[in-house]
């Protein structure tokens, strides 16, 4: 049996930050959605030039068109011993469509890492945010420097402010998660595989209590 990670949480929580690095450790790949749109859009293929029409203004790209995306990428063959999925699902719709694909790739969702971070924190975290050009490798003005200022630690490409990381925009994605991803909490939650991480705290922090949610993981799998 495969297994599947979701890392769940608000825009700004920590899930890409946290994603990599756990997904580095278990030798899965980390899938983000937002990362796939924005490397389509860089493309400019069909799917990138319609996704940022709805990533620009801080809503949801339609279920349709993630979910295809999505199914698209969990079937190739890196995901043969699993995965770490980020940012998906974000509608029940999705999380119904996931259920249904990992049924029939004969996997299963193991484990839901909720990354609980207050609103407040999360504006600070964003407006700070820089991302990559090349790789979208992620740092932060004040929490997380580059080493050198404006230039990726890991691939020397430009770092950048994205266009969503706007206060404005920022403060929309907040409502549209509230909306429509909050929802996915109780639903992993009934199913006994949401595990609530305190994502207020430090990089390391956050990651060891991470660290200590596998282990238990692997325990439990004897
Ligand atoms: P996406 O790219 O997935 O954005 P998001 O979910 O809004 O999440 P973020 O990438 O903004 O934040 P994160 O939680 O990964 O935080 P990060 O680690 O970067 O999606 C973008 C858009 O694409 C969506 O708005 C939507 O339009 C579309 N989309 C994507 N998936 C979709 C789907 N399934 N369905 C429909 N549409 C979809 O950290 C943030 C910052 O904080 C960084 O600067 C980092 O260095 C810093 N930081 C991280 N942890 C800490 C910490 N503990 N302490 C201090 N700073 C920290």
């Amino acid at each position: 049996m495969k297994n599947f990670y979701v890392f769940l949480g608000p825009p700004g929580a920590g899930k890409g930050t946290q994603a990599k690095f756990v997904a580095k450790m278990l030798g899965i790949p980390q899938i983000s959605s937002g990362d796939i749109f924005r490397e389509n859009k860089k493309n400019k293929t069909e799917l990138g030039i319609l996704a940022d029409e709805y990533i620009r203004v801080g809503e949801l790209v339609p279920d349709d068109v993630t979910i295809r995306m999505v199914g698209e990428r969990i079937s190739r063959t890196d995901c043969d011993a699993g995965a770490i999925l980020d940012g998906f699902p974000r509608t029940p719709n999705q999380a119904k469509a996931l259920d249904k694909m990992l049924e029939g790739m004969n996997c299963q969702i193991i484990q839901v890492p909720y990354i609980a971070v207050d609103e407040e924190e999360l504006v600070e975290r964003l407006s700070g945010r820089l991302t990559c050009r090349e790789q979208g490798h992620v740092f932060h003005k004040k929490y997380n420097p580059p080493k050198v200022a404006g230039v990726c630690d890991f691939d020397g490409s430009e770092l950048y402010q994205r266009e969503d990381d706007r206060p404005e925009t920022v403060k929309h994605r907040i409502r549209v998660y509230e909306q429509q991803t909050r929802p996915l909490i109780e639903y992993y939650k009934e199913r006994g595989i949401l595990v609530k991480i305190d994502g207020n705290q430090a990089i390391e922090q956050v990651t060891g209590d991470l660290m200590e949610m596998l282990e238990k993981v692997d325990e439990s799998n004897g």
